[in-house]
């Protein structure tokens, strides 16, 4: 089977460890810098609540269940955070399971027989990619947030196909929003979309509710995964969507043997949830911080874009350049998180993510260190 077009960077070493210094700083050995990287986006794994919440399950209940929910490992936490997690995002129902990565698989394998075809975004998440190839249909990929590619890729297609389309929702390395409407629209009327939104989930939308807000996309024939350990700074996989996906995942291998995310992890995503829900003030402070970042690196042309997520891809012009922008953050006071990731350009990028909580002067100094 011919491997997905995404390529792993070939270096083996991992870049040093960072420690947190507040919720927007990090300890870079002795220099505390602001940080964009990771993707906390409220930085809700540091908020007192949230951290309270955990410490409290962990107390009470201990740390994990020690087996899967289908033997003895169900708990009370895990159905109350499905029971909210599915109110919130207004579908019929959720599943947790151990990791954001797990979930595509987890809904292919769920699923098995029921697709012939799986178109795949070419920039996809790893994750979607592997789905792909588990899926076991005929899996095509199409250009990279381009639905009219996805649509021609389908008509080639015979008439009894039965196709899912496979596409994250925020593109994880520049904070685009996929063409879900128009996919929605232009594709066979049966399609289904599996929409991984780990960088969506409580970030995009009116609401936080996602891409599939945004993009005023109904609950029918739409899975939504996504992961606890961004938006809500917690940890575990997400899966939304009917009540006969739901029963074919109770039944799947990796939701039968595998054991969900640990207890303190579950409060803490709750306590985030309700935060999340309680202040729509939070939301709209990340949105705004969003674009008055954008918008001024669009405005000096060193980003083509304002796009709804919070990441943001700066991709160096030459090797000079990107040693320029590393000293100008350093000098800034900025952490220079630079990433060789699936979906960059080879030579890797600079992305930072912008979160509720970074202060209007922590903003103007990136966007002072990126443009002048
Ligand atoms: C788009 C996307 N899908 C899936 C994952 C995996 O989620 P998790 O880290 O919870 O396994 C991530 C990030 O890590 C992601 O960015």
């Amino acid at each position: 089977m011919a491997t997905p077009a995404f390529a792993i960077p070939d270096d083996e070493a991992l870049p040093a460890p960072l420690r947190l210094a507040s919720p927007t700083e990090v300890w870079s050995g002795r220099r505390r810098l602001t940080y964009f990287g990771g993707c906390d986006y409220f930085r809700f794994a540091s908020h007192p609540r949230v951290i309270a919440a955990a410490n409290r399950a962990a107390r009470e209940f201990g740390l994990g269940v020690s087996a899967s929910r289908r033997t003895t490992g169900n708990h009370p936490l895990y159905e109350q955070l499905e029971r909210e997690l599915a109110a919130f995002f207004r579908v019929p129902a959720c599943r947790l399971v151990s990791t954001g990565y797990v979930t595509n698989l987890a809904v292919v394998q769920a699923l098995a027989g029921e697709f012939t075809h799986v178109l795949v975004d070419a920039a996809a998440h790893p994750s979607l990619h592997d789905a792909a190839l588990l899926s076991g249909a005929r899996r095509v990929e199409f250009r990279a947030g381009d639905a009219g590619d996805a649509i021609r890729q389908q008509r080639k297609f015979p008439a009894q196909a039965r196709t899912v389309v496979l596409t994250d929702g925020i593109n994880p390395t520049n904070g685009a929003a996929a063409p879900l409407a128009e996919l929605r629209a232009g594709l066979r009327p049966e399609t289904w979309l599996l929409v991984d939104d780990c960088h969506g989930f409580g970030a995009v939308g009116a609401t936080g509710r996602g891409t599939a807000e945004l993009a005023g996309l109904g609950s029918e024939r739409l899975i939504q995964t996504g992961t606890l350990s961004k938006a809500f700074g917690a940890f575990g996989g997400v899966i939304l969507g009917d009540h006969d996906l739901i029963r074919r995942l109770n039944r799947s291998r990796l939701f039968t043997g595998s054991t969900p995310p640990p207890l303190p992890l579950a409060a803490a995503a709750l306590a985030s949830l309700k935060l999340l829900a309680s202040s729509p003030a939070r939301l709209r402070r990340l949105q705004a911080n969003v674009t008055v970042v954008k918008s001024a690196l669009v405005a000096a042309g060193r980003l083509d874009a304002i796009t709804p997520g919070p990441i943001c891809r700066i991709v160096p012009r030459d090797a000079a350049d990107e040693a320029r922008l590393r000293r100008r953050l350093l000098r800034a006071g900025i952490f220079p998180s630079f990433l060789r990731y699936p979906g960059l350009p080879a030579g890797g990028a600079f992305r930072f993510a912008v979160s509720s909580e970074h202060s209007r002067g922590q903003l103007d100094a990136l966007v002072g260190a990126l443009v002048r």
